[in-house]
């Protein structure tokens, strides 16, 4: 017999087929998840996909902020997997955050823009979510954020009251941090623990070039802990959520 509990929590899409029959049904909803793997590992492709399936399949707007690349790189590279984020622009639907510019010390025409600081991508963000109507969030990366201050403990003060405060808003939000390498969840000692969910993305840069996914923590839900492999096509992220993963 199937136990359905009246306090099970609402769920959202993932974007990703074989990651929602991992989870059960998506990630909970309103809540913060740190998606965590190292350069190339496809987290930006990963992010792009949630809010761009979310607004094309459920009618979920959403906030895309980029420290780690131009705006302009950005909807390029969404544009290969056929995903056109400036139309969603234009609609209102998507709103896209140059983080960039201010970190680089270039100018920037993008219509939103944010300094490497939290406090101001926080007030930025909670007016975006107002004026956009936005569900889901990714902020591409913390890592970027964090490597602004000097102080360690700065830091994790800093990471802290993002998530704290993310968590607290009616949005589901992705915050990807990049790993220097695949044990190194939390490079700043806290990340892993502020989130509510954690997913780490692998890549093997040996000879077979193996991705891999894995489900390392989502509080609330009972999911999948197993490692699955994964593939970037031409549509995104495709994850086989029953293949076995050999390395
Ligand atoms: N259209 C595409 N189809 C399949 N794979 C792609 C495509 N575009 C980029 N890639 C792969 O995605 C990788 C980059 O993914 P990305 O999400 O930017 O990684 P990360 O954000 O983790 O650094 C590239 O190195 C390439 O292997
Ligand atoms: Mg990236």
């Amino acid at each position: 017999m199937v136990l359905m509990s009246q306090f099970s929590l609402p769920r959202v899409t993932t974007g990703i087929t074989g990651l929602d029959i991992m989870l059960g049904g998506g990630f909970p909803k309103e809540r913060t998840i740190l998606i965590a793997g190292p350069a190339g590992a496809g987290k930006s492709t990963f992010g792009l996909q949630f809010l761009y399936t979310g607004i094309i399949q459920e009618d979920e707007p959403g906030i895309y902020v980029s420290f780690d690349e131009t705006l302009s790189n950005v909807r390029t590279d969404a544009a290969s997997y056929g995903w056109d984020l400036k139309t969603l622009e234009n609609q209102n639907l998507l709103a896209m955050v140059d983080g960039f510019s201010g970190r680089a010390g270039v100018a920037s025409n993008e219509k939103y823009q944010t300094k490497l600081e939290v406090d101001e991508l926080l007030t930025l963000l909670i007016s975006l979510i107002d004026s956009v109507g936005a569900e889901r969030v990714v902020i591409d990366s913390i890592t970027a954020l964090a490597l602004s201050v000097d102080d360690e403990l700065l830091i994790r003060k800093e990471i802290l009251k993002l998530s704290a405060v993310m968590s607290s808003l009616t949005c589901t939000t992705l915050m990807i941090s990049e790993m220097q390498n695949s044990d190194e969840i939390s490079r700043f000692g806290v990340e892993e623990f502020m989130a509510q969910g954690v997913i780490t993305l692998k890549y093997d840069f040996g000879k077979k070039g193996t991705r891999s996914l894995q489900v390392r923590k989502m509080r609330g839900i009972s999911h999948s802990m197993i490692e699955r492999p994964f593939n970037l096509t031409n549509n995104g992220v495709e994850v086989y959520h029953d293949e076995i993963l050999y390395q």
